[in-house]
Parts: C-alpha cells; structure tokens; sequence
C-alpha cells in the first residue's frame, strides 16, 4: 500500500472516495460540516432522516454528492466525541478501511486523522492510522493458488491533516507508521508460513535477505558446530532430536555511536514445537508452527528500527530450533550444561523455550547491553493468566518494566506485569542439576521467567510472553504483529531519552 499525506479541504478533492467521520448523535466531525455547507445540507438532511446516527462502526457510502468533487463520500460512525481515546480510534479507523475495500475505489483519502483523540496529537494519529490499516489490509495468500485480492484493488491512501502547519510533525509520522507496518508485516509473513517451509534454515535465510533490504543491518549466522564450542548445550539439547540443524541468528544495528551501549531483542525461535519426547496432544497442534513468533517479531523490531534509521545500537538474537522427539531427541531426566556453566535437568522436553533461551541470554552478555528484552510464546499459562489481550511481562529491573509497559500503552500492544519474586525460584530445584527445567503446576509464566531470570543476572532484563498476543486462532488464524508495535515504541522512547 502507498500511503501519503496532505493538507486540504475536503470537497476539493478529486478523489475515488473520501472518508469523513460522524459523531453521535448525528454531530458532523469537521470535514463533514465542509462538505455539508458544500452541498448545502445534503448530508445533514440525509442524517436527519435517520440514515446513520454516527454509533462507532456504522458506515455509509454515497455516490455522487452534492458540492463534492470526489466520486464517493464514504461516512465513518465516530461514537461519542467525549469517548474518543485510543481504542475507539483504532475502531473508527479499522472500520473505515473495511468499508472502503468493499467499494471499488482504487485510492481513497481519509480526513479520520482530525478526529479528536484524548491526549493525542498528529504524530500519534498519523503515525497508527498507517500501522493499523496496514494491520488491517493484511493478508497472506503465499500459499494460496489462485491469490484473493482481485488485481485492481485499493492501492493509495491519502491521510490528510487540516493545515500546512500540521505537516511537518506528519511527515516523520508517516515515515515511523509506515516502517513499522513493514516491521509488522514481516513478522506476520514468518509466522504465517508453515513449519515445512519456515525452518531453522529458512529464518537463518530470512535474515541474511533482511540484511541485504537494510545495508545498515549486519547480519551473521552461528551454526550447531559453532554452538558447541560457545558450550550452548542447552539449546543444542533441543535441536539434537529433528533432522533440522538449528541456527542463532545475531543482528546488528548500529544507529548510534561506538559509546552507546546497545539493547538486545531475544526471540525465541521454535520453527515447529511437538513437544518432543513428552509430546503434546494433537488437537491444535498445527498453531505450533507459531512457536517462532518471538523470533519473527525481532525481525520485525530490527526491520522497523532500520526503516526508521533511528539513533539507537540494537542487538537482535534468535536461537532457531525444531522440537521433536526422535530416537536422537533429549529423554525427560537428561542433564545438559548451558553455556553459562549452570546444569539443567531436563524433566519436560515441552519446556523447551526456555532451554534455548538461555544460552542465547547468556551470549547476549558480550554485547554488554544497556537492556536486554526476551519475547518468546513461551507458557499456556500465560493465556489462561491474561488471555489474548496483554501479553505477560516480568522484569529484574522495574524501571525497565514501567517502560515497556508505556510502550504498550502508546502503541495499543498492551503488556500487563507479573511478579518475579524470589519464593517462586524453589519450584526449579533439582536433586540432580542444578535446577530442573519446570516448576510444577503453579504460576507456570513466573517459574518460566525465573528460569531465565538465573541466566540474566549481568544485565537490566525483561521478558515478554506472548503466548496469548502473538496470533488468533480459529477460523481468521493468523499472526499479529505483536508485540513489534509495542517493541518498536520502546526503542524509539530510548533514543529520545538519549537525546
Ligand atoms: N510453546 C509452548 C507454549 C504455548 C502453548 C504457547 C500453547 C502458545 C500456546 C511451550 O513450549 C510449552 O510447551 N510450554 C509448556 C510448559 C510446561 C511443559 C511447563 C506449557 O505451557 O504447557
Ligand atoms: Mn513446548
Ligand atoms: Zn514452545
């Protein structure tokens, strides 16, 4: 999708169709009231036969208006103006480009960004209303053979602002809404692929490829040989029983200068998790192929970071593995030490994220990073904690922990805390490691998350489970993006801090 931006009023525009909001009850936003006087109250007579009241979601398409210089007038219902916050927002705006791709229009312009948000400015609405009709555009037909979308479809939108003087602040905006819908859309497309297709190998692949998009992105892949000489018996533990080898995957950004310390994005990598030997159950276990999702979205973090070339170091590690059980797979009971010295039995092979997670937190220790965020659909636990609204956070360092939660506050990818305190760690003991790799039945995301939090010790940490956010089931299945949004946010608010 093109996406631009300009100022300009509404009944001029001699477009295939504008997009314009009303408010409850029957309250014309701006560029409605233009184009009412334009027509000479063609559109409020219409409301006031009771076409449309303006209730959040509500549409209404007309052709050939009355003083307006587009093709089609397509009217958004905005709710009640005094509701207008974030969500409500998102809402307008999705609802708007669902209507609009039912219409023939090949182009469109939308006056939604002067709607009235609580404590947002133009940055913020311009900068979302690109990520979230991106978002909502989606869809992936890699797979398919005959591709959905019909050849002429929706191909331009323009975002317009009320005055020249809006501009400036928007141009930035568009350029952020714009990466990150890039960053968000990889991520999707590597979760949405299939573990046949999406191996180890194939993100290893990936990432090279991204490098070559972003020359400012270096890249390098480790291989097993290579892993065992960093002692990464953890990770290899997983790795050993399928007949894909397993990678980790290292980028680098560097935004800023030599002196500034970078953040470090782990995702965790599972191309395909059955469970190994302590297999899971079939149904649904196709989602599995999403068990890489952590590792997508720090494609999709690193992406966005180097579409926007903002000044900040950036680290991104992606341990990329496939769990299976084979006559070569580790057996519940087994005893590998990690490259941090620390031994791990191993007592469930379906906790595996955490085995690979380790070694990779421990690797980032070289790049003595300033912070270093681990996002992994790492527990079910997590799901039936918070569902699919918030992914979970846990932190060793609470001012880390209030940024990341900021960061999903004003990126609409909301992360909700949990505790990580020290009477949890008893759960990890071992008679014959020197802690096992689950912590029984109770608070499976904090136990998780103390595990990893034994291989953090050195550096500020916060870990991201995004087993509820990372994709929707059912019928619609598919990745969403998160927690790139949320990530993204976070680094930009740190280069400010810099600055
Ligand atoms: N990838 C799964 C977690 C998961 C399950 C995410 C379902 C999303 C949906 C993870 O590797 C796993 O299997 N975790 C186990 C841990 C348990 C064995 C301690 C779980 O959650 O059951
Ligand atoms: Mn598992
Ligand atoms: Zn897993």
């Amino acid at each position: 999708m093109e996406y631009n931006i300009k100022s300009g009023s509404p009944e001029k525009q001699r477009s295939a169709c504008v997009l314009a909001g009303v408010h409850e009850t029957r309250k014309l936003t701006p560029a409605a009231q233009a184009l009412d006087e334009a027509g000479a109250g063609f559109l409020s007579g219409l409301l006031r036969k009771g076409d449309m009241d303006g209730k959040i979601g509500q549409s209404l398409l007309l052709h050939n208006v009355p003083g307006c210089a587009a093709e089609r007038l397509l009217l958004i219902g905005c709710g009640k103006q005094a509701d207008l916050d974030d969500r409500q927002y998102r809402k307008i705006i999705t609802a708007g480009v669902k209507q609009l791709r039912q219409t023939g229009a090949t182009e469109a312009m939308s006056f939604l960004p002067e709607l009235d948000v609580k404590a947002r400015d133009y940055h913020w609405k311009i900068q979302n209303a690109v990520q979230w009709i991106d978002h909502e555009l989606y869809r992936f037909n890699e797979f398919k053979s005959k591709k959905s979308e019909p050849k002429k479809g929706l191909h331009k939108i323009t975002l317009v602002v009320p005055t020249r003087r809006e501009l400036a602040q928007c141009n930035t905006a568009l350029t952020r809404g714009m990466a990150l819908a890039a960053g968000v859309k990889l991520t999707r497309d590597l979760a949405n692929r299939p573990a046949n297709t999406c191996t180890p190998t194939h993100l290893a692949e990936q990432a090279l490829a991204l490098g070559k998009t972003y020359p400012a992105v270096d890249v390098s892949v480790l291989d097993e040989a290579e892993m065992k000489e960093l002692g990464m018996h953890s990770l290899l533990s997983v790795s050993q029983g399928s007949a894909q080898p397993g990678k980790l995957i290292v980028f680098r950004y560097q935004g800023a200068g030599d002196d500034s310390k970078p953040v470090a994005l782990i995702g965790k990598g599972v191309t395909f998790d059955t469970g190994g030997i302590s297999i899971k159950p079939s149904a649904a276990m196709d989602e599995m192929k999403f068990d890489m999702c952590g590792a997508a979205s720090v494609f999709g973090a690193v992406a966005a970071v180097a579409g926007m070339e903002l000044p900040i170091n950036l680290v991104g590690l992606t341990p990329a593995v496939e769990n299976m059980p084979s006559s070569t797979a580790t057996k519940p009971g087994d005893i590998f030490t990690s490259m941090s010295g620390q031994t791990v039995e191993v007592l469930n092979t379906d906790a595996e994220g955490r085995l690979i997670l380790c070694d990779a937190l421990t690797y980032s220790e070289r790049f003595e990073p300033a912070a270093v965020v681990d996002i992994a659909t790492l527990t079910g636990a997590c799901i039936v904690a918070l569902g699919k609204h918030a992914s979970g956070l846990m932190s060793n360092h609470e001012p880390l922990a209030a940024e990341l939660l900021r960061a999903g506050l004003n990126a609409g990818d909301r992360a909700w805390q949990l505790p990580l305190w020290e009477e949890y760690e008893k759960q990890l003991d071992s008679p014959f490691a020197d802690m096992a790799n689950i912590g029984g039945r109770e608070a499976g995301t904090i136990t998780a998350a103390c595990f990893l939090s034994k291989f953090a010790r050195k550096f500020h940490w916060a870990h991201l489970d995004i087993a509820g956010t990372a994709w929707v089931s059912g019928k619609n299945k598919c990745a969403t993006g998160r927690p790139v949004p949320l990530l993204v946010e976070y680094l930009i608010q740190q280069c400010e801090k810099n600055t």
